[in-house]
């Protein structure tokens, strides 16, 4: 069996959820400098292409809840998407806040010392061309800043990694999983996958027992409860995605600030 994590995990603790949970509006700029002033070092975002091929961030498939578009985001041009307006719908503090490419949100991360998860978010029928996608513009990114540690690429479609590994097998990957459904070791063994990101109630001793005989690390999204939070610390979990960073103190230690 390949020992994926052998390697370095060179990630903090913490990571905020979409930039800063719910506290601003998620996956926009402004979401990851909100994070970042309550001490975040770290961030996940989801990541998708539009109709032109920009890889940007949205974690829906379509613009209505979160920007003042509407309809499949997939149909539409980065310099449409561009132009809406993701934050009035959070309130007006953000208003005419824009979509986030990746490439701003890693110009960023990279430029302040930060670091991201980077979950690959496809819209469906996308899944393997937006691993692969977001995989090239990572390695082109990061290449210019050995210091830094790698992004870790994450997401629930096995297809996704796929595609991310193909283009750059040397960029960390976690599967994402919100059952344990059939058959994900043996996908995450042949995605050799650093990383199992579970839904927070789904860890127990057991899996926690299984995934590090696998040579893997376990994660748990999207935690925000303090019960939970210790109970995930005494299984000794090596991180932890909330949405409250204004609760959690993001040190290395879990457990509420
Ligand atoms: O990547 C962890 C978490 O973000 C997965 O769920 O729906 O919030 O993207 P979701
Ligand atoms: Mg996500």
């Amino acid at each position: 069996m390949t020992i994926a994590t052998s390697a370095p995990w060179p990630y903090p603790a913490w990571i905020a959820h979409r930039g800063a949970g719910k506290l601003a509006p998620e996956n926009t700029l402004a979401a990851f400098r909100h994070g970042a002033d309550h001490g975040y070092r770290m961030f996940e975002c989801d990541a998708k292409l539009s109709a032109d091929g920009v890889v940007f961030l949205l974690h829906d498939d379509d613009l209505d809840r979160t920007t003042d578009g509407r309809g499949l985001a997939a149909r539409q041009t980065w310099s449409t998407l561009s132009r809406l307006d993701a934050g009035s719908w959070h309130g007006r503090r953000w208003a005419g806040e824009p979509p986030c490419t990746l490439e701003a949100l890693a110009r960023w991360s990279l430029c302040n010392g930060l670091m991201l998860n980077i979950e690959i978010k496809p819209t469906p029928g996308q899944e393997e061309i937006t691993g692969r996608e977001v995989a090239v513009l990572a390695r082109a990114l990061w290449s210019a800043h050995p210091e830094a540690p790698p992004p870790l690429l994450s997401s629930f479609r096995p297809e996704s990694l796929q595609g991310a590994m193909s283009s750059a097998p040397e960029l960390p990957r976690g599967l994402l999983l919100h059952s344990l459904w059939t058959g994900w070791q043996e996908v995450a063994r042949a995605l050799n996958c650093g990383a199992i990101i579970c839904h927070h109630p789904l860890w127990d001793d057991a899996l926690v027992r299984e995934i590090r005989q696998g040579g893997m690390r376990c994660l748990a999204y999207t935690v925000n409860d303090d019960d939970e939070v210790r109970r995930l610390q005494a299984l000794g979990l090596d991180g932890l995605i909330t949405d409250r960073v204004d609760r959690y103190a993001p040190t290395g230690v879990l457990g509420p600030a």
